[in-house]
């Protein structure tokens, strides 16, 4: 049908089962394409109709529907269950959503007492409910799935804690590290990231279920019993929040995005480290492409794209956020679109969060090219002004004006700082004697930085081990 034509239609279908009976006629074919979730909100079908067997048990346990029909109904629900589990079930886009799915279903299965399951819920409570569990376990999945990263940096970190490479601000040479360093700075940022889908998922932890549609119920229900039965940590204290909230989702948006962040400056250092003017380390097979054109290519691709995906976690975030600002409380359909965001975000952090893993725990470092860059760039610099301030007590910014020009003297000779001839550096300030040369090397630099949370091989060693009782 020509779009034109498809606008105006009048679908010949019946006014909607659940809802219709003030309708004389059924929606119009685009009505029900914007209308419906069910593709997208199939993925609730668990925590759905996990949310109504603990609803109905209430509903019999506080004597507001007959044990009998509760005993059907939750029959029913689990044959549904096992329906959608095995792939035979018909979803249906006049039903809207996966709610109204479930339940029209069971309408078939067991007749009449399925219409007695909605009572004292709406969709509102259902849909958020539906949600929040399906983000609790979402965030358990992130932590997991994190922790397997930092098992494999930190493997990295005590196999590379004496490997050393330069440490870079500006992408310049800075001060030699090591590369158990650099792996470990990763191993913090994601430990931090795990707190905050820890904090998500407990912030997130309470059970909107019995909110009703937005005002509560006029019926005798036991909400604490049904967030109990379903693992939250109490029920919502106020209805109207309970329908119009999604800054739980929000917070899982964040956190994503946080995370997502991190791992795509880890994917940019991959594809930096890989580039052959580096080569610091090399991936896997299992974890680059060729090209089908240029035979000696090895691109980094999976990489680039966990890099990629934080526009997909961040612009989660912004669509969601964009969603809910401006929104009257309480529900609003706009809300229905919560979840293409969610989803979205999720299968970007756990596909790149496996993807780094993988790529991490195969990488192999190159710690001669790493050592040879480490050098490079007068990267002991600082490391000889220090010592002009601990051996000959020059102030630290007279020490800084003297190494500059010992680093101008290297560059105009063409060599590097440990390559200059004593006399020539006590040409430019007297006060320089040999045991200077006891610090030019990027091995001496990097075993003096034993401060805490410092480079030194020692405390690498040390601070992996840490992170292995803290983190894994
Ligand atoms: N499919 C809806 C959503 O995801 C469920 C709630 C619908 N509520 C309503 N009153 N139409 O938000």
């Amino acid at each position: 049908m020509p779009d034109s034509k498809r606008r105006k239609a009048r679908a010949s279908a019946p006014a909607n089962q659940l809802w219709g009976g003030r309708y004389a006629a059924g929606p119009a074919a685009v009505m029900t394409a914007i209308n419906a979730s069910i593709d997208v909100d199939r993925r609730l079908w668990r925590e759905d109709i996990q949310g109504s067997l603990a609803h109905v048990a209430m509903l019999a346990r506080q004597g507001i529907v007959r044990p009998a029909d509760a005993a059907r109904i939750t029959r029913g629900l689990k044959k549904v269950a096992a329906e959608i589990e095995v792939g035979r079930f018909a979803f249906s886009t006049a039903l809207e959503d996966i709610h109204m799915n479930v339940e029209a279903r069971l309408a078939e299965l067991i007749g009449k007492p399925a219409g007695r399951l909605h009572t004292a819920r709406s969709r509102n409570d259902q849909v958020a409910t539906d949600l929040a569990l399906w983000l609790r376990a979402a965030c358990a999945r992130a932590d997991a799935m994190i922790r397997e990263l930092q098992r494999a940096l930190v493997a990295q970190a005590e196999a590379h804690a004496g490997t050393i490479m330069p440490g870079y601000t500006h992408l310049q040479p800075a001060q030699p590290v090591t590369f158990g360093h650099h792996m470990l700075a990763y191993v913090e940022m994601l430990g931090r990231d795990r707190g905050r889908f820890a904090d998500a998922a407990r912030r997130g932890n309470r059970s909107p279920l019995g909110a009703a549609a937005l005002a509560g119920t006029s019926f005798p229900i036991d909400r604490h019993a049904t967030a109990k039965a379903l693992g939250f940590d109490g029920p919502t204290d106020n209805s109207l929040d309970s329908v119009a909230s999604r800054d739980f989702g929000l917070e899982f948006l964040a956190a994503c995005s946080i995370c997502s962040t991190h791992l795509s400056r880890l994917a940019e250092e991959l594809v930096i480290w890989t580039n052959p003017l580096f080569g610091f380390v090399s991936l896997s097979d299992a974890f680059t492409t060729g090209s089908s054109i240029m035979p000696q290519k090895r691109n980094p691709d999976a990489a680039e794209l966990v890099r990629g995906k934080a526009g997909a976690t961040l612009g989660a975030f912004v669509r969601l956020t964009m969603i809910l600002k401006g929104l009257p409380l309480t529900y609003g359909k706009d809300m229905q679109d919560d979840k293409p965001a969610i989803f979205e975000a999720a299968d970007a952090i756990e596909l790149s969060l496996a993807a780094m893993a993988g790529m991490i725990a195969d990488m192999k470092a190159n710690p001669a090219r790493m050592r040879a860059a480490a050098g490079g760039g007068f990267s002991t610099a600082t490391d000889l002004a220090d010592w002009l301030v601990r051996a000959a007590g020059l102030p630290f910014r007279e020490a800084h004006h003297v190494t500059g020009r010992l680093v101008r003297l290297a560059e105009e000779r063409g060599c590097d700082l440990p390559d200059l001839p004593l006399a020539a550096m006590r040409a430019i300030d007297k006060r320089i004697t040999k045991d200077v040369l006891g610090v030019l090397g990027v091995d001496n630099s990097v075993r003096s930085r034993r401060s805490h949370g410092g480079t030194a091989p020692a405390s690498v060693l040390r601070a992996a081990r840490a992170a292995r009782r803290k983190w894994l």
